[in-house]
């Protein structure tokens, strides 16, 4: 048995419905990402984990144990949300401590507690401060720190980071990352972000219309998309309509492709077996860090492709024309 295990779970608020009979099971230790589009269900399935909501039907098990109809604090869930709220009158110390002296431990236990959590966040230097002295990054690890310290069985992560600039939101996620290998906890994070998921999680659910369209892990998800759905939330992808495919390629596929900007290379020489070749017209060229992206038409069909961007390498000018090729294995062909 899986440490969390959601069984047929069923919710509608009125007459319509968030999810239908969903199943989704967590191991032990792991973080599994929620990702899917506005309005999917992601909030209402993490609200009915921790028992802030009541699902109309199904089971959740949390280590062995069926908790649908425990209480929220009975199921020994830590929860961080978007918008989070630390007590504004109380120091980054007292705030992590306050869940620990509702559970009456002894001083010494809570104090030591205390100073190894703010260590491992790196928020030695800000122990005595109160949150409005905090910027956004240390709150936002002030809230994770509080709800890690009470050792929480289940963390739920309902995008904790979305708040952040982007600079503080890459190292927390890293942070956040580390910290789960060396305490183990297992998690359920939801996130809008690709690279986060991709990041985070060691399974990703994808979730969409009320079910899970893909539930892998992040190599699975970013290479064998299940449909275009998952394959549209990965976002890099080329994505060809069996017209498109016909225009560029020549060939009639039954389904759409979908093809990583990366998979397409330049040819040389003769065709290998098993590659498709086009030709394919430049007609931008942008310079995104360690790769180059150029966007090509290829018979009148927009392709992306990348490059790795080497300081030697020659670029392809717009306007010019370059052969360009795929491996059929590097083709996913996908359905709605
Ligand atoms: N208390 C409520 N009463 C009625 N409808 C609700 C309630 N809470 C959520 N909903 C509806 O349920 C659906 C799912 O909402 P939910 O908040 O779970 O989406 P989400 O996937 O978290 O979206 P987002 O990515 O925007 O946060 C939405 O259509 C929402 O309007
Ligand atoms: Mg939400």
């Amino acid at each position: 048995m899986s440490f969390v295990e959601i069984r047929s779970l069923s919710k509608r608020f009125g007459d319509t419905p968030v999810f239908e009979g969903i199943d989704l099971a967590i191991e032990q230790g792991t973080i599994c990402v929620l990702v899917g589009p506005s309005g999917c269900g992601k909030t209402t399935l993490l609200r009915a984990v921790a028992g802030l909501t009541k699902q109309d039907h199904g089971t959740i098990a949390i280590d062995g144990k069926d908790v649908s109809a425990l209480e929220s604090k009975h199921r020994g869930i830590g929860m961080v949300f978007q918008h989070y709220a630390l007590f504004p009158n109380m120091t980054v110390e007292q705030n992590l401590a306050f869940g620990l002296e509702q559970q009456k431990l002894d001083a010494a236990t809570i104090a030591r507690k205390v100073s190894a959590m703010i260590a491992l966040m790196g928020l030695e230097a800000r122990a005595k401060a109160r949150p409005h002295a905090l910027s956004g990054g240390q709150k936002q690890r002030v809230a994770l720190a509080r709800a890690l310290v009470l050792e929480p069985k289940l963390l739920l992560l309902d995008e904790p980071l979305s708040a952040l600039d982007a600079q503080i939101r890459k190292r927390l996620r890293e942070e956040l990352k580390r910290l789960q290998r060396e305490v183990g906890f297992t998690a359920m994070f939801v996130t809008h972000d690709q690279e986060e998921a991709l990041l985070l999680g060691d399974r990703i659910a994808v979730m969409q219309a009320g079910r899970f369209s893909q539930v892998g892990t992040p190599a699975e998800i970013y290479n064998r998309p299940a449909n275009l759905a998952v394959a549209r939330f990965i976002g890099d992808f080329n994505i060809l309509e069996p017209d498109a495919v016909e225009r560029a390629f020549r060939l009639r596929p039954e389904a759409a492709w979908a093809i990583h900007p990366q998979a397409i290379g330049v040819a040389n020489g003769k065709i290998p077996p098993g590659f498709h070749r086009a030709e394919a017209k430049i007609t931008a060229v942008h310079i995104l860090g360690a790769i180059v992206r150029y966007a090509a038409d290829v018979n009148g069909v927009a392709l992306k492709l990348d490059t790795l961007n080497r300081p030697n390498s020659a670029m392809h000018a717009p306007g010019t024309t370059i052969p360009i090729e795929i491996a059929v294995d590097d083709i996913c062909t996908l359905n709605e």
